[in-house]
């Protein structure tokens, strides 16, 4: 069984979120276009997704630290990050351990192009429901962050026999809830997600030995709607 740990949520909590205001904006239009995954969910207008989800140096760095100290990753480790997005995670993690062998996948083709030009050549596509390209315990970590809540239910299945298939350690972290309150920013606010679980959901469907948390806020709150150039989707 996993544990729970905070190594993401301090990020995600930074940012503001009109919760309102993306439920009354056209939501199924936006979430139709999000759910393409392309430029307009990365770069495009805040309403499809990111709002712009550029490199800012050091902003991952805390989560890369963390997840090498929590893991142990010494040079010569290697890590695999499903739905690596732009892969600015696996970046930091080469910076602080240049002898680090990173693997990433994605099925975005825009996050891929544009992800970070040092780490892109160990980045490929797949989806995270399939059979990995990889052998029992290749991996000393697999990492996957904000990706999971994405496929439903019997895709996730596949996912985390895969990920527990590759990797000797893994962390997790998906959108959840622990109360209505938080349920309700969630429906409001999530574009692509698939499967919303409760935490004690989660650890019945995600019996993985490592989980990552990650929640709304437990107030529903309104906010000037931000616009952001670094926040999650
Ligand atoms: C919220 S973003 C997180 C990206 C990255 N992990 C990060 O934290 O910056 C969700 C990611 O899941 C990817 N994704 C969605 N469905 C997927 C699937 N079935 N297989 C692999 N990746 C997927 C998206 O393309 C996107 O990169």
């Amino acid at each position: 069984m996993g544990r729970m740990l905070n190594i993401v949520t301090p990020l995600h909590t930074a940012t503001k979120r009109d919760y309102m205001g993306r439920m009354n904006d056209d939501k199924v239009a936006c979430s139709l276009k999000a759910r393409e995954y392309e430029a307009d969910y990365w770069d495009g207008d805040r309403r499809f997704g990111y709002g712009g989800y550029r490199f800012i140096d050091g902003r991952w760095a805390p989560v890369a630290k963390a997840l090498i100290e929590t893991y142990g990753l010494k040079d010569g480790s290697r890590v695999l990050d499903v739905g690596c997005g732009k892969g600015f995670l696996l970046y930091e993690m080469q910076k602080i351990l240049p002898g680090l062998k990173v693997a990433g996948f994605d099925v975005s083709q825009h996050g891929l192009a544009h992800s970070h030009e040092k780490v892109r050549s160990d980045l490929f596509t797949h989806r995270a429901q399939d059979i990995y390209p990889f052998g029992d315990d290749d991996f000393d970590l697999v990492i996957s962050l904000g990706t999971l809540h994405n496929l439903r239910l019997y895709e996730l299945e596949t996912a985390v026999k895969e990920i527990e298939r590759v990797g000797k350690n893994k962390y997790i972290m998906v959108e959840g809830y622990r109360n209505v309150a938080e349920l309700h920013n969630l429906e409001c606010w999530a574009l692509t997600a698939e499967s919303i679980l409760h935490t004690s959901e989660k650890s019945h469907c995600l019996p993985l030995s490592i989980t990552g948390r990650c929640w709304l806020g437990s107030k529903p709150r309104v906010f000037a709607a931000p616009k952001s150039t670094r926040s999650m989707p």
